[in-house]
């Protein structure tokens, strides 16, 4: 353990503060944080916690649904500038002009969206629970997706249910293409190949399983395959080998790195514990109807 790894557990105690770390932070971070997890835990974590202070090593919406779920606690991430490009793709104001359009819609938002979209929206999921919050989902309601054109696509496939949503995409999933996968998959033909549901249509065709970032961890520790390609972000690398240190993990393609997701390290996570800042709060108007929609998905049972 290093001075830093150890200083940082020492203000954490001091302040009565939860470290939560999201699964593509860098090594380091994962390993000083209370936990880890994908979206889905990281909110449900947040909304049950004991502790005056929530420190966030992960992006803006994140923190953003802590704030939103545990008003009465302080929220702080440790990167300011770490956002979601793909979260920035739609704004509450896109999403009042579709809803004038077709008032009938029921809006699902994606985790990876503002508290400001998440307000004007009827419910959240993650890549974790999208298909089963689909499912309990009135029929008669004409569903309408933000922000990702691809999570989009796989819960039609799965549910078969027709929906309108965005067009966007995480940067960092799209750039994983077929070919580059069937190249990957030549190379390693006893590789399962693991994609996240952010990849494009055609990557999800060529996937043996499809999960989300825990998902996959799961998957790894459970499943007799001794090889594993995997589709999503290479910090997710450094979960996985921990989780099941036997077997072997190929990224299906090294430029898979989120910038934002690498924005922190222990300097950074150090500074925003000692000086409880930068604080993520949502303006109470926003967050109380964000808070209804983020509720409704926590409120569905996970498989
Ligand atoms: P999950 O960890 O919820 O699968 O999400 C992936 C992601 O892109 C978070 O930014
Ligand atoms: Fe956003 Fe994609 Fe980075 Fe996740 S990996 S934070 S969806 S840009």
């Amino acid at each position: 353990m290093n001075d830093l790894h150890a200083r940082i557990r020492t203000v954490a105690r001091e302040r009565n503060a939860v470290i939560l770390a999201h699964n593509y932070q860098v090594p380091e971070v994962q390993d000083v944080a209370d936990m880890c997890g994908d979206s889905l835990e990281l909110s449900m974590r947040a909304a049950r916690t004991e502790a005056d202070v929530i420190l966030f090593c992960g992006v803006r919406f994140m923190a953003e649904t802590a704030a939103i779920l545990s008003p009465d606690k302080t929220v702080i991430l440790a990167a300011e500038k770490a956002g979601c490009p793909m979260a920035d793709m739609i704004n509450e104001e896109d999403v009042r002009r579709r809803k004038a359009e077709r008032p009938d819609l029921f809006v699902l938002s994606y985790v990876n969206t503002t508290a400001e979209v998440k307000a004007e929206s009827d419910m959240c999921c993650t890549s974790a629970n999208a298909v089963q919050v689909v499912r309990t989902i009135d029929p008669e309601r004409r569903i309408f997706m933000t922000p990702d054109r691809n999570l989009a696509r796989y819960v039609i496939r799965c549910t078969g249910r027709e929906m309108d949503y965005w067009d966007g995409y995480c940067v960092v999933h799209q750039r994983l293409t077929a070919d580059r996968v069937k190249q990957v998959k030549a190379a390693h033909p006893d590789g399962l190949f693991v994609a996240h549901p952010e990849c494009r249509p055609e990557v999800i065709d060529l996937a043996d399983a499809v999960h989300s970032t825990s998902g996959m961890i799961a998957l790894a520790r459970e499943s007799d395959h001794k090889k594993f390609i995997i589709g999503t972000e290479t910090g997710l690398l450094y979960p996985l080998s921990k989780a099941a240190p036997d077997k072997e993990f190929i990224p299906a393609d090294p430029g898979m790195v989120c910038k934002n997701m690498k924005k922190t390290g222990l300097p950074q996570v150090l500074n925003a514990l000692e000086r409880t800042a930068p604080v993520v709060s949502v303006p109470e108007d926003i967050r109380v109807r964000a808070k209804q929609a983020v509720d409704r998905m926590l409120a569905v049972p996970r498989e």
